[in-house]
């Protein structure tokens, strides 16, 4: 392989979530969900060969028992030597704005690129979504789905970034590391909550509705369900045991302002994940209006603007 191999790809917010695995092996989502991917926020990945498996985050050295995990499965399918994983995100981890969405997808863009293994990029989403589910949709661009075609689960690009230009507005409330990670909190979802089966059965029907707006690009419709579905997860996250309740004070008054200037008449909606940042989801003349709205909610630290940007992609580093 080349002496290094760097690989780049964005995160992605999802508009109907996924919350909730099947029992069993392969990180196996309990139901499909469709995202955007944004161009404005982005992780590097390079992977060298090495004496043995080192993760290094921001230049430093970590434990990471998710990648650890990751590339125990590859393994069983490839040869794959001792690597260097040097990965880093130009937004913060593990705060809600989806770090291992956009690290597992450049992790396996990055190594099928630098052993050759000849993926596809229905099978890098494949092996995207075993280290982290919503990395799958990040392996595409613009519009994702996940979700399952003849008993795989596999992303598909909905739309190219530039078919429906949306802006997506985050609102920065905290950046303090969330204490329940994703994996953990929708398993305590699924034993606990009472809402649980209704969520896995009532899921596709949102979903289905979602990605018939996304089609006709509705704006209105994408916006009725992605609310819909965005609350339903927070109820579901609410009614765990113990609950688990992500929102600070800042993120509540921004859900308020979003709704108050949609009633002016500002083609908006909101979405948030497990994490205290807002993510407004606007049309392009409406951007300067939501970040200037979003901005003025105290508690709000910082607002960033992102179109929607492409899937995962390989570029080599230096000495390839
Ligand atoms: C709230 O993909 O981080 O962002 O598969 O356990 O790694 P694991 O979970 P992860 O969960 C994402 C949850 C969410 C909603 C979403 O992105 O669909």
């Amino acid at each position: 392989m080349p002496e290094s191999v760097t690989a780049t790809a964005h995160p992605n917010i999802a508009l109907v979530k996924y919350w909730g695995k099947r029992p069993g092996p392969g990180n196996i989502p309990a139901t499909p969900s469709l995202s955007v991917t944004l161009d404005a926020l982005t992780t590097t990945t390079t992977i060298r060969v090495a004496a043995v498996d080192r993760v290094v985050l921001d230049g430093v050295t970590v434990a990471d028992a998710k990648i650890d995990g990751f590339l125990r499965g590859l393994r069983e399918q490839f040869d794959i030597p001792p690597l260097e994983i040097d990965t880093g995100s130009d937004f913060p981890a593990g705060c809600g704005l989806a770090s291992s969405a956009s690290g597992f997808a450049a992790l396996i863009t990055a190594i099928d690129a630098a052993l050759d293994l000849g993926l596809s990029a229905q099978e890098r989403s494949d092996w995207a979504r075993r280290g982290s589910g919503s990395a799958a949709r990040s392996i595409v661009g613009g519009f994702g789905a996940l979700h399952e075609r003849d008993g795989q689960w596999l992303a598909e690009e909905l739309l190219p970034p530039g078919a429906w230009p949306l802006r997506v507005v985050i609102g920065i409330t905290s950046r303090t590391r969330k204490s329940v990670g994703s994996t953990e909190g929708m398993e305590r979802s699924r034993l606990t909550s009472p809402f649980y089966g209704s969520w896995v059965r009532e899921t596709p029907a949102d979903f289905a509705t979602a990605r018939a707006a996304v089609a006709a690009r509705d704006f209105g419709a994408l916006a009725r369900i992605a609310e819909a579905s965005c609350l339903k997860m927070h109820a579901l996250m609410l009614s765990s045991e113990p609950g688990l309740l992500y929102w600070n004070g800042a993120t509540v008054e921004a859900l308020h302002r979003i709704r108050e200037i949609r009633n002016g008449g500002t083609a908006v909606f909101f979405t948030v994940d497990a994490g205290p940042q807002v993510k407004a989801v606007c049309t392009p003349d409406h951007a300067t209006a939501v970040s200037a709205a979003l901005a003025d909610v105290p508690g709000v630290e910082e607002v960033l603007v992102s179109a929607l940007g492409p899937g995962a992609v390989c570029g080599t580093g230096a000495g390839a």
